[in-house]
Protein backbone atom coordinates (compact mmCIF):
# COMPACT_ATOMS: atom_id res chain seq x y z
CA UNK A 1 0.00 0.00 0.00
CA UNK A 2 0.88 3.09 -0.94
CA UNK A 3 2.09 5.80 1.97
CA UNK A 4 -0.84 7.52 3.59
CA UNK A 5 -0.74 10.04 6.24
CA UNK A 6 -3.22 11.40 8.16
CA UNK A 7 -4.06 15.30 8.80
CA UNK A 8 -6.14 17.92 9.73
CA UNK A 9 -7.25 20.35 7.46
CA UNK A 10 -7.97 23.61 8.84
CA UNK A 11 -8.62 25.51 5.10
CA UNK A 12 -12.30 25.41 4.18
CA UNK A 13 -11.82 25.53 0.53
CA UNK A 14 -9.85 22.20 0.62
CA UNK A 15 -12.08 20.60 3.39
CA UNK A 16 -14.89 21.17 0.86
CA UNK A 17 -12.84 19.99 -2.18
CA UNK A 18 -11.87 16.94 -0.12
CA UNK A 19 -15.48 16.09 1.17
CA UNK A 20 -16.76 16.63 -2.64
CA UNK A 21 -13.94 13.93 -3.91
CA UNK A 22 -15.00 11.40 -1.50
CA UNK A 23 -18.69 11.74 -1.06
CA UNK A 24 -19.43 12.05 -4.98
CA UNK A 25 -17.15 8.34 -5.19
CA UNK A 26 -19.45 6.71 -2.15
CA UNK A 27 -23.09 7.01 -3.88
CA UNK A 28 -23.84 3.86 -2.40
CA UNK A 29 -23.95 5.32 1.27
CA UNK A 30 -24.20 9.27 0.15
CA UNK A 31 -26.53 8.73 -3.02
CA UNK A 32 -29.22 11.27 -2.19
CA UNK A 33 -28.00 14.23 -3.70
CA UNK A 34 -29.34 16.95 -1.11
CA UNK A 35 -27.60 15.49 1.66
CA UNK A 36 -24.24 14.95 0.07
CA UNK A 37 -24.20 18.76 -0.75
CA UNK A 38 -25.40 19.76 2.70
CA UNK A 39 -22.25 17.74 4.36
CA UNK A 40 -19.89 18.73 1.80
CA UNK A 41 -21.28 22.46 2.62
CA UNK A 42 -20.97 21.57 6.43
CA UNK A 43 -17.80 20.16 6.18
CA UNK A 44 -16.10 23.51 5.70
CA UNK A 45 -17.01 24.54 9.34
CA UNK A 46 -16.18 21.60 11.09
CA UNK A 47 -12.99 19.58 12.52
CA UNK A 48 -11.76 18.00 9.14
CA UNK A 49 -9.39 14.88 9.29
CA UNK A 50 -7.82 13.94 5.99
CA UNK A 51 -6.14 10.51 4.38
CA UNK A 52 -4.23 11.91 1.86
CA UNK A 53 -1.77 9.35 -0.74
CA UNK A 54 0.74 10.81 -2.42
CA UNK A 55 -1.27 14.38 -2.35
CA UNK A 56 -4.65 13.17 -3.42
CA UNK A 57 -7.54 12.15 -1.04
CA UNK A 58 -8.58 8.22 0.24
CA UNK A 59 -10.68 9.37 3.05
CA UNK A 60 -11.85 12.07 5.38
CA UNK A 61 -13.96 12.61 8.76
CA UNK A 62 -15.56 15.27 10.00
CA UNK A 63 -16.69 16.35 13.75
CA UNK A 64 -19.54 18.39 14.60
CA UNK A 65 -19.92 19.68 18.68
CA UNK A 66 -23.14 18.88 19.90
CA UNK A 67 -22.75 20.11 23.97
CA UNK A 68 -20.34 21.64 25.55
CA UNK A 69 -18.75 17.90 26.52
CA UNK A 70 -20.28 16.01 23.60
CA UNK A 71 -18.86 15.85 19.68
CA UNK A 72 -20.48 13.77 16.82
CA UNK A 73 -18.46 11.88 14.84
CA UNK A 74 -20.79 13.60 11.69
CA UNK A 75 -19.64 12.40 8.50
CA UNK A 76 -16.59 10.19 7.05
CA UNK A 77 -15.87 8.15 4.03
CA UNK A 78 -13.09 5.92 2.14
CA UNK A 79 -12.92 5.46 -1.41
CA UNK A 80 -13.54 1.92 -2.19
CA UNK A 81 -10.09 0.92 -3.11
CA UNK A 82 -9.16 2.49 0.45
CA UNK A 83 -11.76 1.12 2.70
CA UNK A 84 -10.45 -2.55 4.77
CA UNK A 85 -7.13 -1.03 5.08
CA UNK A 86 -6.91 0.42 8.04
CA UNK A 87 -7.89 4.08 6.40
CA UNK A 88 -11.34 4.41 8.67
CA UNK A 89 -9.33 3.48 11.98
CA UNK A 90 -6.16 5.70 11.09
CA UNK A 91 -8.53 8.90 10.55
CA UNK A 92 -10.73 7.86 13.40
CA UNK A 93 -7.65 7.53 15.67
CA UNK A 94 -7.12 11.14 14.68
CA UNK A 95 -10.67 12.28 15.71
CA UNK A 96 -10.69 10.44 18.74
CA UNK A 97 -7.14 12.07 20.13
CA UNK A 98 -8.35 15.66 18.71
CA UNK A 99 -11.92 15.17 20.63
CA UNK A 100 -10.39 13.88 23.55
CA UNK A 101 -7.49 16.50 23.87
CA UNK A 102 -10.36 19.18 23.46
CA UNK A 103 -11.74 17.78 26.59
CA UNK A 104 -14.57 16.77 24.98
CA UNK A 105 -16.15 13.12 26.69
CA UNK A 106 -18.65 11.59 24.77
CA UNK A 107 -18.85 10.60 20.78
CA UNK A 108 -21.84 9.81 18.70
CA UNK A 109 -22.34 8.54 15.59
CA UNK A 110 -25.90 7.71 13.90
CA UNK A 111 -25.94 5.32 11.08
CA UNK A 112 -28.80 3.12 9.49
CA UNK A 113 -29.44 0.25 11.93
CA UNK A 114 -27.99 -3.30 11.25
CA UNK A 115 -30.17 -5.43 9.15
CA UNK A 116 -31.74 -3.12 6.45
CA UNK A 117 -28.88 -2.79 4.15
CA UNK A 118 -25.18 -4.24 3.39
CA UNK A 119 -23.43 -1.60 3.10
CA UNK A 120 -24.75 0.18 6.14
CA UNK A 121 -24.54 -3.68 8.26
CA UNK A 122 -20.67 -3.08 7.48
CA UNK A 123 -20.78 0.29 8.49
CA UNK A 124 -22.62 -0.94 11.64
CA UNK A 125 -19.68 -3.67 12.05
CA UNK A 126 -17.16 -1.07 11.56
CA UNK A 127 -18.24 1.30 14.39
CA UNK A 128 -19.20 -1.40 16.75
CA UNK A 129 -15.32 -2.29 16.24
CA UNK A 130 -13.88 1.19 17.43
CA UNK A 131 -15.70 0.44 20.28
CA UNK A 132 -18.90 2.50 19.84
CA UNK A 133 -21.82 0.81 21.53
CA UNK A 134 -25.11 0.82 20.68
CA UNK A 135 -27.37 3.62 22.70
CA UNK A 136 -30.90 3.87 20.72
CA UNK A 137 -32.67 3.51 17.39
CA UNK A 138 -34.52 6.29 16.01
CA UNK A 139 -37.24 4.75 13.38
CA UNK A 140 -38.72 7.64 12.02
CA UNK A 141 -35.21 10.23 12.30
CA UNK A 142 -34.89 9.86 9.08
CA UNK A 143 -37.71 7.91 7.32
CA UNK A 144 -38.86 4.59 7.80
CA UNK A 145 -36.70 2.64 4.99
CA UNK A 146 -33.90 3.73 7.28
CA UNK A 147 -33.92 3.31 11.09
CA UNK A 148 -31.50 5.60 12.40
CA UNK A 149 -28.88 3.49 14.88
CA UNK A 150 -26.97 5.89 17.46
CA UNK A 151 -23.96 4.90 18.84
CA UNK A 152 -21.97 6.73 21.67
CA UNK A 153 -18.67 5.80 22.82
CA UNK A 154 -17.16 7.25 26.48
CA UNK A 155 -13.87 9.31 25.57
CA UNK A 156 -12.55 9.54 29.06
CA UNK A 157 -9.54 8.10 30.23
CA UNK A 158 -10.22 4.87 32.25
CA UNK A 159 -7.32 5.31 34.68
CA UNK A 160 -5.89 2.04 36.04
CA UNK A 161 -6.04 1.88 40.10
CA UNK A 162 -2.14 1.11 39.93
CA UNK A 163 -1.82 4.51 37.62
CA UNK A 164 -3.73 6.43 39.81
CA UNK A 165 -1.42 5.42 42.86
CA UNK A 166 1.59 5.83 41.44
CA UNK A 167 0.75 9.17 40.40
CA UNK A 168 -0.31 10.27 43.65
CA UNK A 169 1.85 12.68 45.84
CA UNK A 170 1.29 15.57 47.98
CA UNK A 171 -0.01 18.38 47.24
CA UNK A 172 1.10 21.82 48.94
CA UNK A 173 0.48 24.65 46.32
CA UNK A 174 -2.62 26.80 45.92
CA UNK A 175 -5.94 25.77 45.13
CA UNK A 176 -8.30 27.18 42.56
CA UNK A 177 -11.01 28.67 43.95
CA UNK A 178 -13.65 26.70 42.44
CA UNK A 179 -15.88 25.06 44.91
CA UNK A 180 -15.89 21.31 45.30
CA UNK A 181 -19.20 19.87 44.33
CA UNK A 182 -21.48 17.99 47.81
CA UNK A 183 -21.53 14.82 45.37
CA UNK A 184 -17.83 15.00 44.57
CA UNK A 185 -17.55 15.16 48.30
CA UNK A 186 -19.53 12.78 49.43
CA UNK A 187 -17.93 10.22 46.82
CA UNK A 188 -14.79 11.29 48.47
CA UNK A 189 -16.30 10.52 52.09
CA UNK A 190 -17.52 7.41 51.06
CA UNK A 191 -14.48 5.85 49.84
CA UNK A 192 -12.71 6.73 53.12
CA UNK A 193 -15.34 5.01 55.21
CA UNK A 194 -15.16 2.34 52.72
CA UNK A 195 -11.42 1.36 54.17
CA UNK A 196 -11.11 -1.81 56.12
CA UNK A 197 -10.77 -1.23 60.11
CA UNK A 198 -9.16 -4.01 62.47
CA UNK A 199 -11.85 -6.02 63.70
CA UNK A 200 -14.33 -4.45 61.26
CA UNK A 201 -13.98 -2.00 64.35
CA UNK A 202 -14.83 1.58 62.28
CA UNK A 203 -13.09 3.51 64.55
CA UNK A 204 -12.89 6.21 62.03
CA UNK A 205 -15.41 9.48 60.92
CA UNK A 206 -14.69 12.18 58.92
CA UNK A 207 -16.09 15.95 58.59
CA UNK A 208 -16.19 17.58 55.15
CA UNK A 209 -16.40 21.28 55.34
CA UNK A 210 -17.52 23.40 52.29
CA UNK A 211 -19.02 26.53 54.39
CA UNK A 212 -16.84 30.10 53.40
CA UNK A 213 -16.92 31.04 57.12
CA UNK A 214 -16.00 27.87 58.58
CA UNK A 215 -13.20 27.09 56.50
CA UNK A 216 -11.86 30.18 57.18
CA UNK A 217 -12.02 30.12 60.99
CA UNK A 218 -10.39 26.06 60.75
CA UNK A 219 -7.79 27.69 58.38
CA UNK A 220 -6.79 30.33 60.30
CA UNK A 221 -6.05 28.59 63.89
CA UNK A 222 -3.69 26.35 61.61
CA UNK A 223 -0.25 28.08 62.11
CA UNK A 224 2.29 28.04 60.60
CA UNK A 225 -0.70 28.44 57.59
CA UNK A 226 -1.18 25.36 54.92
CA UNK A 227 -4.44 24.86 52.52
CA UNK A 228 -4.61 28.15 53.39
CA UNK A 229 -6.57 27.95 49.99
CA UNK A 230 -8.61 24.99 49.94
CA UNK A 231 -12.29 25.12 49.17
CA UNK A 232 -12.80 22.19 51.13
CA UNK A 233 -11.66 20.32 53.24
CA UNK A 234 -12.03 16.63 55.21
CA UNK A 235 -11.21 16.63 59.04
CA UNK A 236 -10.50 12.77 60.06
CA UNK A 237 -11.57 11.77 63.26
CA UNK A 238 -11.11 8.92 65.28
CA UNK A 239 -12.24 6.99 68.30
CA UNK A 240 -10.88 4.72 70.71
CA UNK A 241 -12.81 1.33 70.60
CA UNK A 242 -10.98 -1.73 71.22
CA UNK A 243 -10.67 -4.54 68.82
CA UNK A 244 -9.97 -7.03 71.51
CA UNK A 245 -8.19 -7.56 75.12
CA UNK A 246 -6.66 -3.62 75.18
CA UNK A 247 -6.04 -3.71 71.51
CA UNK A 248 -7.13 -1.10 69.47
CA UNK A 249 -6.04 -0.34 66.18
CA UNK A 250 -7.63 3.08 65.30
CA UNK A 251 -4.15 4.46 63.74
CA UNK A 252 -3.84 1.39 61.66
CA UNK A 253 -7.99 2.07 60.43
CA UNK A 254 -7.63 6.00 59.72
CA UNK A 255 -4.29 5.66 57.95
CA UNK A 256 -6.55 3.23 55.63
CA UNK A 257 -9.16 5.81 55.81
CA UNK A 258 -6.94 8.54 54.55
CA UNK A 259 -5.36 6.81 52.08
CA UNK A 260 -8.78 6.03 50.18
CA UNK A 261 -9.80 9.15 50.73
CA UNK A 262 -6.36 10.23 48.56
CA UNK A 263 -6.99 7.89 45.74
CA UNK A 264 -10.40 8.96 45.57
CA UNK A 265 -9.91 12.74 45.20
CA UNK A 266 -7.28 12.27 42.86
CA UNK A 267 -9.51 9.88 40.47
CA UNK A 268 -11.78 12.93 40.85
CA UNK A 269 -9.65 15.49 39.97
CA UNK A 270 -8.62 16.85 43.09
CA UNK A 271 -5.40 17.53 44.97
CA UNK A 272 -4.80 16.64 48.41
CA UNK A 273 -1.66 16.28 51.34
CA UNK A 274 -2.17 14.32 54.84
CA UNK A 275 -1.44 17.26 57.45
CA UNK A 276 -1.54 15.29 60.55
CA UNK A 277 1.90 16.23 61.94
CA UNK A 278 0.96 19.56 61.68
CA UNK A 279 -1.78 19.45 63.38
CA UNK A 280 -0.95 17.13 66.04
CA UNK A 281 1.91 18.48 67.53
CA UNK A 282 2.21 20.06 71.22
CA UNK A 283 0.42 22.93 70.02
CA UNK A 284 -2.49 20.70 69.29
CA UNK A 285 -4.32 22.82 66.79
CA UNK A 286 -6.41 20.00 66.10
CA UNK A 287 -8.17 20.51 69.65
CA UNK A 288 -8.77 24.08 68.26
CA UNK A 289 -10.23 22.75 64.95
CA UNK A 290 -12.08 19.74 67.20
CA UNK A 291 -14.12 23.14 69.35
CA UNK A 292 -14.87 25.26 66.08
CA UNK A 293 -16.64 21.38 64.88
CA UNK A 294 -18.67 20.48 67.79
CA UNK A 295 -16.38 17.53 68.10
CA UNK A 296 -17.82 14.73 71.04
CA UNK A 297 -15.12 14.69 73.78
CA UNK A 298 -14.85 11.03 73.00
CA UNK A 299 -13.16 11.72 69.40
CA UNK A 300 -10.61 13.29 68.88
CA UNK A 301 -8.89 15.12 65.36
CA UNK A 302 -6.32 13.58 64.02
CA UNK A 303 -5.98 15.23 60.21
CA UNK A 304 -6.62 17.45 57.86
CA UNK A 305 -6.93 16.64 54.17
CA UNK A 306 -7.53 19.50 51.74
CA UNK A 307 -9.61 19.32 48.58
CA UNK A 308 -9.72 21.27 45.67
CA UNK A 309 -8.20 21.39 42.18
CA UNK A 310 -4.84 21.99 42.28
CA UNK A 311 -3.49 25.39 40.81
CA UNK A 312 0.33 23.84 39.95
CA UNK A 313 1.35 20.22 39.47
CA UNK A 314 2.47 18.50 43.09
CA UNK A 315 6.59 18.17 43.21
CA UNK A 316 7.24 14.10 44.02
CA UNK A 317 9.55 13.54 47.00
CA UNK A 318 12.54 11.44 46.25
CA UNK A 319 11.85 8.20 47.24
CA UNK A 320 14.02 5.53 48.00
CA UNK A 321 14.97 2.41 45.67
CA UNK A 322 12.44 -0.36 45.52
CA UNK A 323 16.08 -2.55 46.28
CA UNK A 324 16.44 -0.93 49.21
CA UNK A 325 12.68 -1.15 50.71
CA UNK A 326 11.59 -4.36 49.06
CA UNK A 327 12.53 -7.88 48.86
CA UNK A 328 11.47 -11.60 47.63
CA UNK A 329 11.93 -14.33 49.78
CA UNK A 330 13.27 -13.00 52.86
CA UNK A 331 15.06 -9.51 53.99
CA UNK A 332 18.44 -8.59 52.40
CA UNK A 333 20.75 -6.05 52.55
CA UNK A 334 23.57 -4.66 50.11
CA UNK A 335 26.16 -6.94 51.24
CA UNK A 336 23.72 -10.07 50.43
C1 LIG B 1 1.25 10.20 59.24
C2 LIG B 1 1.54 11.27 58.24
C3 LIG B 1 1.59 12.59 58.66
C4 LIG B 1 1.83 13.61 57.74
N1 LIG B 1 1.80 14.92 58.15
C5 LIG B 1 2.10 15.90 57.29
C6 LIG B 1 2.07 17.26 57.71
O1 LIG B 1 1.74 17.57 58.84
N2 LIG B 1 2.42 18.22 56.83
C7 LIG B 1 2.77 17.90 55.54
O2 LIG B 1 3.07 18.81 54.77
N3 LIG B 1 2.77 16.61 55.08
C8 LIG B 1 2.46 15.61 55.94
N4 LIG B 1 2.43 14.31 55.50
C9 LIG B 1 2.72 14.01 54.09
C10 LIG B 1 4.13 13.44 53.95
O3 LIG B 1 5.07 14.45 54.18
C11 LIG B 1 4.27 12.88 52.53
O4 LIG B 1 3.37 11.81 52.38
C12 LIG B 1 5.69 12.38 52.26
O5 LIG B 1 6.59 13.45 52.24
C13 LIG B 1 5.77 11.64 50.94
O6 LIG B 1 5.33 12.43 49.88
P1 LIG B 1 4.13 11.96 48.92
O7 LIG B 1 2.87 11.98 49.75
O8 LIG B 1 4.11 12.97 47.82
O9 LIG B 1 4.45 10.57 48.45
C14 LIG B 1 2.13 13.30 56.38
C15 LIG B 1 2.05 11.97 55.99
C16 LIG B 1 1.76 10.97 56.89
C17 LIG B 1 1.64 9.54 56.40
Amino acid sequence: MKQMDIRMITDPDQKQTIARTVLEALTDWFGVTESREEYIRLSRDWPFFAAMVQEKPAGFLCLKKTGPKTIELAVMGVLKEYQRQGTGRALFQAAREYAVKAGYEFMQVKTVQSGWYEEYDATNRFYQSLGFQELEVFPTYWDEANPCQIYIMSLKKETSAIDLIMSRHSYRGKYKPDKVPREDLKTILEAGLAAPSGCNMQTTSLIAVDDESLLKEILSVIDPPVAQTAPALICVLTEHIPAYRDKCFAVQDYAAAIENILLAALSLGYASCWYEGHITDDDRICDRIAEILNVRKDYEVVCILPIGKAETEPVPPKKKTFAERAWFNGFQTDSQ
